[in-house]
C-alpha cells in the first residue's frame, strides 16, 4: 500500500506541559490530531473546573494560527477532590474525565492518591454522573517488582474497583502487557485500553540496546518481548476496546540524559507514522482507522471526526532533535528512518 487515507484521528492520551514548552509542542499534535485529552500533571497540577478552564484557554493561545484543534480537559485526582468538583466537571463542556496517579507514581504524581479506596465518594458520583475516570495504573509499592506493578494494580485495586462500581467508565491508559489486555477483553464494555505507540513498536531490549537509552524510558515502562505482541494482537484486532493514546511525555534533553532521568517519549511529531509502522508489520493497516479514529470517540461518546488525512508511503528521516526549553528535545527514534510520512 502506498496511500493510507483515514478519518483524522485523536488522540486519546497526551501530555501538552505549559508556557513555553507548551508553544513548543502543541503544533505537532494540532497538525495530526483534530483533539486530544490533555491530562492535568502539571505542577500544580490542574485539580479544579477553573484549573481546568485557565489551561484550556493557555492551549487555545498557544495553537497555530487557524488550527481547529481541541483540548479535551482532565482534573487530576486528589484524596481532597470533593463530589461538587466531579458535579462542575459533568456540567463544564470541556472537562471529559478524571485522571487517578499513583502517589508518586510518575512525573508530577506527588499530589496522587495514596490509596485508591480512599476516592470511593468521588467514584460514585463520577459513575451516576457518567464522567469516565483515566487510570494510571501502576502500584508504586516498593516491595513490587517494576515490571509486575501492572499486573499487580490490576489484581489488587481495579478489579475491586470494577466490581463496586459496575457502571463507571473507565479506562486503563497505556496498557504494556498481556495481563492488562486479558483483563480488559474479559471486562465489561464500561472497561477500554488506549495504547502507545511505543509499547506497540518495542520491548524492554530497547532500553539497554548497546547501553543505557534513556530516550526509551517511559512509565509503565517497556516489558518483554510477548507482552508487546499481546498488545500489538489487542490494537489490530478491530476491538473498540482499545484506542490510541500516544502518552506523548516531552521532557528537556538534559532532564533524560541525565543520573536520574524523567520518564516519557515524545512521540506527537510523529505519532501516526509510528502507529502505521507498527499496524503495518502485523499486516494490519486496514485497522489503524478504526483504532486512531473510531474507537476513542465512541467511547467518550463524542462525534467522530469527518475531516481525512492522509499517509503516503515515504522514508525520511526523525530529526536528532527539535527546539524546547533548556536543553532541546529529542523525539523518540531520533535520526532513524521510517516509512510513512504524513501528508
Ligand atoms: C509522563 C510525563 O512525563 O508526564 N511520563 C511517562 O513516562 N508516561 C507521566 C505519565 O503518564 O506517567
Ligand atoms: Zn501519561
Amino acid at each position: 500500500m502506498q496511500t493510507l487515507t483515514l478519518t483524522r484521528p485523536d488522540d486519546w492520551h497526551l501530555h501538552l506541559r505549559d508556557g513555553a514548552a507548551l508553544k513548543a509542542v502543541l503544533p505537532h499534535t494540532a497538525r495530526q490530531f483534530a483533539r486530544a485529552v490533555v491530562m492535568p500533571n502539571l505542577k500544580p497540577p490542574v485539580r479544579s473546573v477553573a484549573d481546568a478552564a485557565a489551561y484550556r484557554e493557555r492551549i487555545l493561545a498557544a495553537l497555530p494560527a487557524g488550527s481547529q484543534f481541541e483540548p479535551l480537559m482532565t482534573l487530576y485526582l486528589t484524596e481532597n477532590t470533593r463530589p461538587e468538583e466531579i458535579v462542575a466537571a459533568k456540567a463544564s463542556s470541556f472537562v471529559k474525565a478524571v485522571k487517578y496517579y499513583p502517589a508518586g507514581a510518575t512525573t508530577n504524581s506527588d499530589l496522587g492518591v495514596a490509596d485508591l479506596r480512599r476516592c470511593d465518594p468521588i467514584f460514585e458520583t463520577m459513575e451516576r454522573l457518567d464522567l469516565p475516570l483515566l487510570l494510571h495504573g501502576e502500584v508504586t509499592d516498593g516491595c513490587v517488582d517494576i515490571f509486575d506493578r501492572e499486573k499487580v494494580f490490576i489484581e489488587k485495586y481495579l478489579i475491586p474497583l470494577i466490581s463496586k462500581f459496575p457502571r463507571l467508565r473507565v479506562v486503563l491508559e497505556h496498557v504494556t502487557t498481556a495481563d492488562a489486555v486479558q483483563f480488559v477483553l474479559s471486562a465489561p464494555a464500561t472497561v477500554a485500553a488506549t495504547i502507545t505507540p511505543q509499547h506497540l513498536l518495542f520491548n524492554r531490549n530497547a532500553l539497554f540496546q548497546g547501553g543505557l537509552r534513556p530516550h526509551f524510558y517511559c512509565l509503565p515502562v517497556l516489558k518483554r518481548e510477548e507482552h508487546r505482541a499481546a498488545l500489538l494482537q489487542a490494537a489490530t484486532s478491530g476491538n473498540p476496546k482499545f484506542f490510541l493514546g500516544t502518552d506523548s511525555a516531552p521532557h528537556p534533553r538534559g532532564s533524560k540524559e541525565s543520573a536520574c532521568g524523567c520518564a516519557g517519549c515524545y512521540s506527537a511529531l510523529h505519532a501516526l507514522e509510528l502507529y502505521a509502522e507498527a499496524f503495518e508489520s502485523a499486516d494490519a493497516l486496514d485497522k489503524l482507522e478504526g483504532f486512531a479514529s473510531f474507537h476513542g470517540p465512541d467511547f467518550y461518546r463524542l462525534p467522530r471526526n469527518t475531516e481525512q488525512i492522509t499517509l503516503n508511503k515515504t522514508t525520511w528521516r526523525i530529526p536528532e532533535e527539535l527546539p524546547f526549553p533548556e536543553s532541546g528535545l529529542a523525539p523518540l527514534r531520533a535520526g532513524e528512518e521510517i516509512t510513512w510520512q504524513m501528508a
